[in-house]
């Protein structure tokens, strides 16, 4: 039984080793780091304790029996047990610090709650932030003249609320119009609202992942927890640089630059979020909360702050944890008072995405060895080995963008998306089904596997010789062309007299580049660790780019590790789905902050090895 042992409520971090809890009845067993409560790594692990305060510590509902290792006895442990209790190791799970290892045993739910389903496969159990109470309150007399605001936080028994001006503002006309029935709304244990009558039914929040190129918002339903609209555009940015360092470079040459990128940013958050409010048939003043995952200089731009010392060594981010903000601070016509959840980045170059991500994605609570990829022009890089996660930057350019491509171009129609080549032929998938105009990322990274896979392009990625081509790929030979510039290309598109999309070799050259930076990051972090390929027992590609690259390809270049094609899956969108997670479950929210405590920030600009490494990333696998 756990022994008993009076100590202040909160106990801070005791070291970067994790503590195992073993649950029953569930017989589940999981590694969590020191100081992380009870409740929290019960409920990212699926695992549902009852409660209906969130973990705010006032409901008193989450108890739980400590049947072995210590947990200090709180105040609140002391007001929700008797003494006998305490004896037997009963504790609150939101504020039993879990600093050793413990058996904890989890009683039958009696108020059981939902759970959705987001991310790599991930569910979390359904407890927002926003929260709203319909009450039918006493009306005053003289014998009962408590203010009116008493009268409704005393109403709301199960959360200690602190209120907003503007709602006492509003508070007396509105109790008395409406009988004192009214609907508290509560965003994480603030009370920034009293509605008219019954509308707990209407309880809303939108999740943005705020990319340098593309934006997605969801609007969620935070009842049921499911999202309702999804709509997506381009980052109204976009004019001021394709990439990060262009737009930071941007505010450095004009000084009015910052306000208009704020200004293009919010406009992109307004606009999505008016199509998902109009596609949903929902009120605007129905959104209660937002979630932003974006990288630093995305959150910095679009909250007007100076992203220039981002942008320059040694890439000083204004902070790395942002207060809860006014969903105003963000330009959005939603509930004037409804808050703004950024997330927190690992440093000036893995941002909130990343730490978005990494969430959704379970890393940090996963025993297997994971490698985690994020492809882009800035290519970010996180890999466990189940114990450590580890995390870096890789600058990789534009190639996988295709922008520095000579015949590049976005994923749009036209472009050549998945290429095949045999010593038979060439097949296109084109987007569309369109006449081929150019080729996107991941018909670029196709073309240069597929030709390094059939030995067109050699291991160090030159292209064979006319004769060699002729002897060994006769069907293939009319393709290797020599353009006016006197360079080499292979043709996928057209003919020899008017060669409409092909692949150059500096196009090669620039591909290679690109690989060998992030796979020179990847390297490096599994060196800390000792890992080897064969190791990695999961590569999650990431990112609008990494979820549309064939897997088999990625291996062909080296742009992953050498494994079982099997073991790399496509992540798909999960920032955004960690941008989900955090409207809908506080728990989780408390786990995207634990992840900063968790998760190891490599800085790879100053490695005096990185150019040796890189140099032997440039080829291709053999
Ligand atoms: S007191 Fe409500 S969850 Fe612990």
């Amino acid at each position: 039984m756990a022994k008993e042992k009076i100590e202040p409520e909160l106990v801070e971090h005791s070291g970067l080793g994790r503590v195992k809890l073993d649950f029953s009845p569930s017989n589940q067993s999981f590694k969590v780091p020191p100081g992380v409560s009870v409740f929290d790594a019960a409920s990212w692990n699926g695992i549902a304790i009852d409660s209906t305060c969130g973990g705010h510590g006032t409901c008193k509902k989450c108890k739980v029996q400590i049947t072995e290792g210590i947990v200090p006895i709180s105040r609140l442990d002391i007001r929700a047990f008797s003494q006998e209790e305490l004896k037997n190791g009963w504790r609150l799970a939101c504020v039993a610090r879990a600093t050793e290892n413990l058996a904890i045993t989890v009683p039958a739910m009696t108020t059981r709650p939902k759970a959705a389903t987001v991310g790599v496969g991930r569910q979390v159990i359904l407890r927002p932030a926003v929260q709203k109470r319909y009450l039918e309150l006493t009306e005053p007399t003289l014998h009962d003249q408590r203010p009116d605001i008493q009268r409704v936080t005393d109403g709301i028994d199960d959360l200690e609320v602190s209120v907003e001006f503007e709602v006492l503002q509003k508070l007396p006309t509105i109790l008395r119009k409406n009988n004192f029935k009214v609907t508290a709304v509560i965003v994480d244990n603030l009370l920034i609202d009293i509605e008219p009558g019954d509308t707990t039914s209407s309880r809303f929040a939108v999740a943005y992942d705020l990319g340098t190129t593309t934006v997605v918002a969801t609007l969620l339903d935070l009842n049921s927890g499911t999202p309702v609209a999804v709509k997506s555009m381009l980052n109204k940015q976009q004019p001021f640089g394709a990439d990060v360092i262009s737009r930071i470079s941007a505010t450095m040459l004009d000084a009015t630059a910052l306000q208009r990128l704020r200004e293009a940013g919010q406009s992109t958050l307004n606009e999505l979020t008016d199509e998902v409010i109009q596609e949903a048939g929902i009120s605007n003043l129905n959104v209660y909360e937002v979630a932003v995952a974006g990288n630093a200089t995305m959150i910095q731009l679009i909250l007007g702050v100076d992203p220039e010392p981002v942008g320059v060594a040694p890439f000083i981010t204004a902070t790395q944890s942002w207060p809860v903000l006014n969903a105003k601070e963000f330009g959005l016509a939603i509930h004037p008072q409804a808050r703004a959840y950024v997330f927190p980045s690992f440093g000036a170059y893995v941002g909130g995405d990343i730490v978005a991500g990494v969430l959704a994605s379970g890393m940090d609570r996963d025993k297997r060895v994971r490698l985690f990829i994020d492809v882009g022009t800035n290519c970010e890089i996180v890999l466990s080995d189940g114990n450590t996660i580890l995390t870096t930057a890789a600058p990789a350019g534009p190639a996988f963008e295709a922008a520095s491509i000579k015949c590049g171009m976005r994923a749009a129609d036209g472009a050549i998306e998945v290429v095949k080549i045999s010593k038979e032929g060439v097949t296109l998938q084109v987007i569309g089904d369109v006449e081929p105009q150019g080729m996107c990322g991941s018909g670029l990274v196709d073309a240069v596997a597929e030709l390094a896979k059939i030995g067109v392009l050699d291991q160090s990625g030159r292209f064979v010789s006319q004769e060699v081509l002729e002897k060994d790929f006769p069907n293939l030979s009319n393709r290797l062309i020599t353009l006016e510039s006197n360079e080499k290309a292979f043709l996928l598109h057209g003919d020899k007299e008017d060669p409409l999309v092909f692949l150059t070799q500096r196009d090669v050259r620039e591909l290679q580049f690109a690989k060998a930076s992030i796979a020179t990051g990847w390297r490096l972090l599994m060196e800390q660790l000792n890992l080897n390929d064969e190791d990695i027992q999961q590569v999650l590609l990431a990112g609008s780019f990494g979820s549309y690259l064939s897997p088999a390809s990625a291996i062909q270049i080296g742009l992953v590790p050498k494994i079982p094609v099997m073991r790399i899956v496509s992540a798909g969108n999960v920032a955004g789905e960690g941008a989900k997670m955090v409207l809908l479950s506080q728990p989780e929210r408390n786990g995207a902050s634990a992840l900063l405590n968790e998760v190891e920030y490599v800085e790879l600009s100053d490695r005096a090895d990185f150019n040796d490494k890189f140099v032997l990333q440039l080829g291709f696998p053999i």
